[in-house]
Order: structure tokens, then sequence, then C-alpha cells
């Protein structure tokens, strides 16, 4: 069937046309508008300028994904759309849009969980991957492990108790005077730092050390505030001792110690807790996805450990870690087969979790 998808939770205006059937996943457009340059100016995502962004953008980048996949509007099957969790202003830009154009062709209209999304992108990478598996959706708000028996449904096993990975990225990325969002900027800085390790241009006495973000319990979750702080307050203590302001650059080799440094923590924490959940529950099948999934240190990481473990691993391209629309289009089909619809009442939900976000959607 023919899925038109679209996804406004935070600062991408996003839509796509999927294919998708037993034995078909094809993408035949993902067109994709970001806001990344306006937020940059802020240091980060303005709600209400995203929300007005999406307004402006929604309508063309929709049609041009109609265009691009060289189909009419009237070959659409059904409308697939994010509607929790995100930026509440900006869902209901995507929601009221879908909703709109969905009764008008008179088609079924399919709520889409954005983490759930996230996971889905993983669909794309290969026909053999299905349900039941493990997923690692690790993003600039979220850093959750689900188990996932049915690809609609979702049990959370573990997840950060404070900030998100990619929250913690930005936020060291911005202290030290990196742009918005810095989670590229600092993988390509962290790649220096290991390389300034193994060349011995950094010693092995001087290597900073941060705290773990893995929890020291028997659960699956992570806390990134610590190693955050930790961070933090190591580049502000820098530039007091080299006598810089709290705007001044630092030198570029200690920039590479410190996103190497603190790199190394992000993984080595997050691969101690997948190798537990991974012993725990048997799994076989693990999907990482989201928008630090694209970090190539992590996916490295990652990827030995399931070597290591036998298990088999699923990765998005990283054109297709971020937020986009074809995720969303792969997630929609899914629950469609479910029976999930919604209605002309459906309502955007800023958390996915609790009794409200669950209800908005029907099932046949
Ligand atoms: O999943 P996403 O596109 O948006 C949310 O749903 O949150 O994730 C965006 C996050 C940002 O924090 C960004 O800095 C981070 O993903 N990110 C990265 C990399 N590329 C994007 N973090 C670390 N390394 C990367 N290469
Ligand atoms: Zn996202």
């Amino acid at each position: 069937m023919l899925i038109l998808a679209i996804e406004s939770s935070c600062d991408e205006t996003a839509a796509a046309v999927v294919r998708m059937s037993e034995d078909e996943r094809t993408i035949l457009s993902n067109v994709v508008a970001s806001q990344v340059e306006t937020h940059a100016l802020y240091g980060g995502v303005v709600p209400e300028i995203a929300s007005r962004a999406h307004i402006e953008a929604v309508s063309g980048v929709v049609y041009r994904a109609v265009e691009e996949a060289g189909v009419s509007l009237s070959d659409i099957d059904a409308i697939g759309v994010t509607y929790s969790p995100g930026l509440i202003g900006c869902l209901l830009v995507g929601v009221n849009f879908a909703k709109a154009l969905a009764f008008s062709l008179g088609i079924p209209l399919i709520p889409v969980d954005h983490i759930k999304s996230h996971t889905a992108a993983a669909y794309f990478t290969d026909i053999e991957l299905c349900a039941p598996f493990l997923s690692l959706v690790v993003s600039g708000g979220h850093t959750s492990l689900y188990s996932v028996p049915e690809p609609d449904i979702y049990e959370e096993i573990g997840s950060t108790r404070d900030d998100a990975a990619g929250e913690a990225f930005d936020k060291v990325g911005r202290v030290m005077g990196l742009r918005y969002p810095g989670g590229a900027a600092m993988d390509a800085l962290a790649t220096e730092g290991f390389e300034n390790r193994r060349s011995g241009a950094r010693s092995k006495e001087d290597r900073i050390r941060f705290p773990s973000p893995a929890i020291n319990d028997d659960t699956f979750d992570y806390s990134f505030s610590g190693l955050k702080t930790a961070s933090v307050n190591h580049i502000h203590n820098l530039r007091q001792k080299e006598g810089l302001s709290k705007t001044d650059p630092i030198d570029r080799a200690e920039m590479a110690e410190i996103a190497c440094a603190f790199t190394e923590c992000v993984v080595d924490g997050i691969c101690k807790k997948l190798s537990l959940a991974i012993e725990k529950t048997g799994c076989r099948r693990l999907v990482l996805a989201g928008g630090v999934a694209a970090n190539s240190h992590l996916r490295n990481g990652i990827r030995a450990l399931c070597e290591k473990k036998g298990v088999k691993l699923y990765m998005p391209p990283l054109s297709l870690c971020g937020d986009n629309g074809a995720m969303v289009g792969a997630q929609a089909y899914y629950e469609y087969l479910s029976g999930v619809r919604g209605g002309t009442d459906l309502n955007a939900f800023a958390s996915g979790e609790g009794a409200a976000a669950a209800a908005a959607v029907k099932k046949l």
C-alpha cells in the first residue's frame, strides 16, 4: 500500500511517500525541511518559532513529497502522522494538516508515535527485520530501551532518569562553543581525540575521565546529568585556569580530549546496560535508532557488542537517523495492519505516556 507520512514533532517539517507490503519496503520520496539554521541563532529550539515555521513549510513539503514520488494524491491509500510525543504546537500543525487531507481524500488517517517511528526507520535496512526485537532509541529527547514483541507494541524496559543523551551532547557542545545542535561536531571532535590518544599525542596520564551514565544497579536505566555537569564544569575550570571568558574558544586538542572522554563514557555506559539487557532478555535482534544513532563511535561500540553476543544489529543509515517522514510511513503501515485509526477528533500530545495519548488512538 502507498502511505503518505507527515512529521512535525520538533524542528524538521518532513513528508514521505512509502510503499509497504509483506515483501516490500520502499521509500519513493523523503523530503525534510530543516529549521536548524533558525534555531542555531538561539542555541536551541524555540517552540513558538518552530510551530510557525511548520505552518509555512508543511503544505510545500507534503506536495513535493507526492510529486517526487511520481504519484498523485488519488494513488495514496492512507496518511500517517506523528501525533506524540513532541512540542505540542509543532505536532498540531502536522496533525491538522494530515486530518484535513485524509478526510478530504476519504482515506484512513493513522496516528503514529514518534519513538516507534525512529525504530521503524530500521525496517528499510533489511526486509528480514521483524518483531520480536529490542530497540534502543537515542535521540535529543529520549534514551530508552524497548522490548518490541509486535511491531505496534513497545514495552519500555529501561530509560534515562534525567537528561537524554542527545541533550547532553548538545549542551557540552554549546559550552565548548560549537554550533547547535552540537552532536555531529562532537562526533568529529571525539574522532580527533581518540586519534590523539592512539598516536600518543595525549599521554595516558593526561586522559580525562568522566562519570558513567550507566546506573550502578541491575536495571537498564541511565542518568546523563552527572556526565553532562562534570563535562561542563571541566570546561569552565579550564577556561578559568587559562584566564579565558565564558565565550572564549579553548585549545583544539583539549576540546578533542573532552569530546573523546565524554563520548567514551556515553558509549561504554550504553553498551554496559545493553549487554545486561541482551543477557537478561535473551534477545537475538537489536535496533539502534534516533538522532544520536548517527554517532560513529556509538555505532562502532554497539556493532562490536552485538558481534560478541551473537545478536543481529539493525541500524538505519545516517540519512534516516534524524527526524524524517519515511520512518513515520513505515510505522504507520504496521499500525494500520493492527487496526489503528485516527478520527476527526484526533489530538496531539506532548507526552507519549499516559492515558490521554493512548485513548486518542482508535482500534478497528
Ligand atoms: O532524533 P532526533 O533527530 O530528534 C529528536 O527526536 O530528539 O535527534 C536529534 C539529536 C540532537 O541532539 C543531535 O545533536 C543528535 O541527535 N545527533 C548526534 C549526532 N547526529 C545528531 N549526536 C551525536 N553524534 C552524532 N553524530
Ligand atoms: Zn526524533
